[in-house]
């Protein structure tokens, strides 16, 4: 039987004919108060969610790919667990204005670069990377299954993928997390960004994420095998590990 695509959900209050450059305009908006808000949003733990993510992508002596890299800090989490050279990228420069800043306080040997770059088309040749991870960009892309099948296109066959990203939280803790997001994410956002709409868009546009199961089977699909896929944050984010096809 086949299903409907989910509508897409969209930024408000951003210019913009596609997905793509509302979410643009809208990363370029928030960016001066990016960090801080995920700080107080996550009580401090999106910090532990992307080292864990970087140890999970096992990056020592590799050349690593992070996608979506926005401010940099999994790029940098990737560098500073062993990696050999990381490269960050994204279609938002202002983003990347920040991320450089941090690579040069962070005295890395200048193992970490950013490239501005769209998921879709990243602008490398087939199997430039051992390693490719991204944090928080899933919900964000207007294509996934494309986005998913690009990762595999850059990553060498046996290389890791790991994706971080927000998910459905299991029943036990949905009406709690549903109020926080829903409601309390909001009103901090305005608060803290003056970006209100950028923060109703982040519990929207989860709801046309696939599950977590659903998730692990397009992986398998855009040619990734021994997929795993396990919790953090109360349920409240995946983490998804892949392994390119040989
Ligand atoms: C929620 S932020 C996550 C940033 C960073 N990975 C982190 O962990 O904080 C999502 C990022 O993905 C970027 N992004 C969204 N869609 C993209 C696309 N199609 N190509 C490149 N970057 C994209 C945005 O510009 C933004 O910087």
């Amino acid at each position: 039987m086949r299903t409907d695509p989910p509508p897409e959900v969209v930024p408000a209050g951003v210019p913009g004919r596609t997905k793509a450059e509302r979410v643009q305009a809208m990363f370029a908006r928030i960016v001066p108060r990016y960090d801080a808000m995920n700080t107080i949003m996550t009580f401090g733990l999106h910090r532990r969610w992307r080292r864990t993510a970087a140890r999970l992508a096992e990056p020592r002596g590799a050349v690593a790919l992070d996608v979506g890299s926005g401010t940099g800090d999994l790029a940098l989490d990737l560098a500073r667990a062993g990696a050999r050279r990381v490269i960050g990228v994204d279609f938002c420069e202002e983003m990347l204005t920040v991320a450089r800043a941090k690579a040069r306080d962070a005295s890395l040997d200048g193992r970490v670069g950013f490239a501005v770059g769209d998921a879709l088309r990243l602008p490398f040749p087939d199997g430039s990377f051992d390693r490719v991870v991204n944090g928080f960009l899933l919900r964000n892309v207007a294509d996934l299954a494309g986005a998913l099948t690009e990762m595999a296109r850059v990553l060498k066959p046996g290389g890791r993928l790991v994706c971080l990203e927000i998910t459905h939280p299991p029943a036990a803790v949905a009406p709690l997390a549903n109020l926080y997001f829903g409601s309390v994410v909001p009103i901090l956002g305005a608060a803290i960004t003056g970006e209100a709409d950028a923060y109703r868009y982040l519990p929207a546009s989860l709801a046309p994420l696939p599950n977590i199961q659903h998730l692990a089977r397009m992986l398998a699909e855009a040619g990734f095998v021994e997929v795993r896929a396990r919790r953090l944050g109360l349920g409240t984010v995946a983490l998804h590990l892949g392994v390119r096809r040989g």
